[in-house]
């Protein structure tokens, strides 16, 4: 039989574009401050993990419910192991959310701009993308809400903090959105680890007023475990055990994965004085980026979003030039973020070489 066809994606694969990461060069000498991974390794219990590891008990199935991890995690949170779905990654839990939620056809909902992976997923899941624009200081217009309540969305994505801008919405922001959105109304906390102390608000708590949250969180960014992939969906159990019971692989978390999660969740401590550290750089970072002229967007996370004070040089151009001296930041080429860049709070010395080579530039 002779195939006519010259494609067998689906129309609306063949349609879309991919999600496309940040630049990960290898080179040695490159600062790359692009892709808001924690400048700091995983706490030394991993490494002691790995170089003890049995890697003979490699031969078996990992524990399909990653039960060890998922104790754990309710505890930490004041919940219990059915609010609670590992994922590979965060990315794979937006996918999740995803495919259990929405159908063909249906509307997902997200701020603009955002995490530019969410109507990746929707057009994968031929859903229709709806967004609403933030304002010019990228807090929610007033009327998200009713907004939210029109859109007849399945899946409204919120990420808190936010990305790119590192913005800030309180428990009482998100429970009004909860209330007000029609379908599931996802939390992306995947930096939440970042924000500071007193503002913290107990996730457990929304999760168990709004039955319609759910809350992801990463170990990629605020346990410094980005190469592991591992993360993980807080949510009421009914919203969490499609997920856990049908979406998800049977064994989408290693053995590897489930042990190296634990132990570094146990390790608080080294957690917290990461966080801390990242805090303190945070706000030295911001400072001096004020003093070289640049507009800098208060943030909550483990970057920032500089706007470049035009027409004097334009962001692409920093950009440009800060990749030439060997300093990774991230650009996006949208009409909304043309003036921007983001850079990740990196460790003291990386963020004086940029601060360095910024200032020869601008
Ligand atoms: C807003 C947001 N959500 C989720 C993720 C997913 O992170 P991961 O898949 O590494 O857990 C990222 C990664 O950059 C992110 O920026």
């Amino acid at each position: 039989m002779k195939l006519k066809m010259t494609s067998f994606e689906r129309p609306n694969i063949r349609n879309m574009e991919g999600y496309a990461p940040g630049e990960q060069l290898s080179a040695h000498d490159i600062i790359k401050l692009n892709t808001n991974e924690s400048p700091f390794p995983p706490t030394k219990r991993v490494g002691e993990l790995l170089a003890n590891f049995n890697y003979e008990a490699l031969n078996l199935y990992p524990d399909p419910s990653s039960s060890s991890l998922r104790e754990f995690i309710a505890e930490m949170h004041g919940l219990t192991p059915k609010n609670i779905a590992i994922t590979h990654g965060g990315d794979e839990g937006l996918r999740l959310a995803m495919t259990t939620f929405v159908d063909p056809g249906e509307h997902c909902l997200f701020e603009d701009p955002t995490y530019s992976l969410y109507s990746v997923l929707a057009g994968i899941q031929n859903a229709k993308s709806l967004s609403i624009e933030l304002n010019d200081d990228w807090s929610l217009p007033k009327d998200f809400a009713d907004r939210a309540v029109k859109s007849e969305s399945k899946l409204t994505f919120i990420v808190n903090p936010h990305a790119p801008s590192g913005r800030f919405l309180t428990a009482k922001a998100l429970g009004a959105i909860a209330d007000s959105t029609p379908g599931v109304l996802l939390i992306d906390e995947a930096y939440f680890d970042f924000v500071d102390t007193e503002l913290k608000y107990n996730t457990a708590e929304i999760v168990k007023k709004h039955k319609n949250v759910l809350v992801l969180r990463t170990l990629s960014k605020g346990y410094g475990l980005a190469g592991l992939r591992l993360a993980y969906l807080v949510g009421d159990e009914k919203l969490v055990a499609p997920i856990r019971e049908k979406t998800a692989d049977s064994y989408n978390t290693s053995k590897l994965n489930q042990e190296l999660g634990l132990v570094a969740l146990q390790d608080q401590d080294y957690a917290n004085n990461v966080w801390n550290e990242i805090r303190i750089e945070r706000s030295c970072l911001s400072e001096e980026l004020r003093m070289l002229g640049f507009k800098v967007n208060p943030s909550q996370t483990n970057f920032i979003l500089v706007e470049s004070p035009e027409p004097k040089i334009n962001a692409k151009e920093i950009y440009n030039r800060l990749r030439e001296s060997g300093v990774l930041v991230r650009y996006f080429d949208t009409k909304r973020l043309k003036n921007a860049f983001r850079v990740t709070v990196g460790t003291r010395s990386q963020n004086a070489i940029f601060l360095e080579k910024l200032s020869v530039i601008s």
